[in-house]
């Protein structure tokens, strides 16, 4: 299976609310078994659709790391129905390679969204695997974690952008 590019912030796909999957099927399938393998291979552990380039609903997660087969996730449609507690950690995202900044996130979530056939679950979850789908979702929404920072950390987190596109180590 072919490794998808990851588009990098300020890229407009990221940046738009991501339209609806009403297909289920081999092509959304093969998709997400592509979505897997270039977050593996990014060593990241969530990537949505947007992130390659394509506006659909979807993000593959697992924070285990492909450790544990059972924290492997794909969300169709995804929607956070209930939150509750904060917390503040470090995030990154895997468009915005070398930016590591506290956000301050929900401890708990769930998450309701389709599986790759189609079928409704939900998952409930806290911490990191809380974080994972809130960030996710967000990617589904147009909304990347700088929108989730503080003015003071978004503005250092550019201007290191704007380092970085100078430099041409930026895409
Ligand atoms: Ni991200």
């Amino acid at each position: 299976m072919p490794l998808l590019k990851i588009v990098n912030y300020p890229a407009p796909v990221l940046l738009a609310a991501a339209r609806p999957v009403e297909e289920f099927g081999d092509k959304l399938a093969a998709l997400v078994g592509d979505m897997f393998e270039t977050m593996y291979h990014a060593k990241g552990v969530g990537l949505a659709a947007p992130q390659v380039n394509i506006s659909s609903r979807i993000f593959v997660m697992d924070c285990s790391g492909s450790e544990d087969e059972t924290q492997k996730i794909a969300a169709i449609n995804p929607e956070i129905i209930y939150t509750e507690g904060k917390q503040t950690g470090d995030e990154g995202c895997l468009s915005f390679p070398g930016i590591y900044v506290p956000i301050r996130r929900n401890l708990r979530a769930i998450l309701r969204a389709q599986d790759v056939s189609g079928n409704w679950f939900e998952l409930d979850g806290t911490e990191l695997t809380a974080r994972c789908v809130l960030h996710e979702t967000d990617h589904c929404d147009g909304i990347v974690f700088l929108d989730r920072m503080t003015v003071l950390k978004r503005e250092m987190a550019k201007r290191k952008i704007k380092r970085l596109q100078k430099t041409g180590k930026w895409e």
